[in-house]
């Protein structure tokens, strides 16, 4: 069975799936997006994926395509359709389509969406998660609302093309202070010397991983300190333990930054334990 895809009300076999050469999401990255992990089917973290969503529009002042009820409906039915029982479900809501003008289009232009979903090995992943992953280094040059999940990705793709030639699995974005804001597509975490939590804080230039807020929530639970703190690659390399979260990654070690290991160069058991906490979680509370 091929695969299906959701565009503007239709669900259409993937290869027929288009949008217009004048939609804005093309033509201007004018368009905002979710990822959400699927397990048994199912939309893991729906709540904060949902907020985000609502958020990132407002900023925009692109209007919510659908209410929430009917989006989580678009959004089942596609998973149900693709028979994905393990994966990602990708949702894409531009401000629609209008003839090329950098100045929003008439009112009540309908934002137009589009809905993927793609499949997951997670035998693969608890695999590389068992072994870690490297990550690269580079100067963060993004826009100042990386609060924004927009689709203006082109700096996060150029870092992950980088970090993928280098062997590595993400790139660390490194701000003029020197100090790590996240990463191409996931949060940045270290454990200090001292046994600390570390992440850059959630009002600094980055986006506020829903993954990255549970695992927040997970680590105070089980009585780990948190601190919502910048850390520098130095920092990381000499910390206990480093590691990356997102929807995509989960929780996944870090053993290498630019090729040099991070402590012992072997993960750590606390991201084992908070990747095993946060699936544990992520399972229970999708819908
Ligand atoms: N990326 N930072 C950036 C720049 C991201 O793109 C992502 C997610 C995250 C983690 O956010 P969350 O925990 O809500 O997934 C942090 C998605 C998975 C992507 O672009 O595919």
């Amino acid at each position: 069975m091929g695969k299906i895809t959701y565009v503007n009300g239709r669900f259409l076999p993937h290869g027929q799936a288009v949008v217009h050469i004048e939609d804005r999401g093309y033509q201007f990255a004018d368009a905002v997006y979710e990822v959400w992990a699927l397990f048994d089917g199912k939309l893991a973290d729906p709540d904060g994926h949902f907020e985000r969503l609502k958020r990132s529009l407002g900023e925009l002042s692109i209007d919510m395509p659908m209410s929430r009820a009917a989006l989580t409906m678009v959004l089942k039915e596609t998973v149900r359709r693709n028979r994905i029982h393990e994966g990602l479900v990708y949702l894409q809501v531009s401000r629609g389509v209008a003839t090329r003008d950098h100045a929003f289009p008439t009112p009540g232009t309908p934002p137009a969406v589009v809905v993927t979903v793609s499949r997951v090995d997670r035998a693969a992943a608890e695999a590389r998660a068992a072994k870690g992953v490297g990550v690269v280094t580079t100067p963060e040059n993004r826009w100042g609302r990386c609060d924004i999940k927009t689709v203006g990705l082109l700096p996060n793709a150029l870092a992950k093309q980088m970090a993928r030639e280098a062997g590595a699995v993400e790139a660390w974005f490194v701000d003029e202070l020197g100090f790590v804001t996240e990463g191409a597509s996931s949060n940045a975490w270290i454990i200090d010397g001292d046994g600390v939590l570390r992440t850059r804080d959630a009002n600094a230039n980055i986006l506020r991983g829903v993954t990255r807020l549970s695992v927040v929530e997970l680590a105070r639970k089980a009585g780990l300190k948190v601190e919502e703190r910048p850390f520098t690659p130095a920092e990381a390399l000499a910390a206990q333990e480093a590691f990356i979260t997102g929807a995509g990654t989960l929780v996944l070690p870090v053993v290498t930054i630019d090729g040099k290991p991070v402590g012992s160069g072997k993960p750590g058991p606390v991201a084992a334990r908070l990747r095993r906490l946060y699936i544990e979680r992520a399972k229970a509370s999708a819908i």
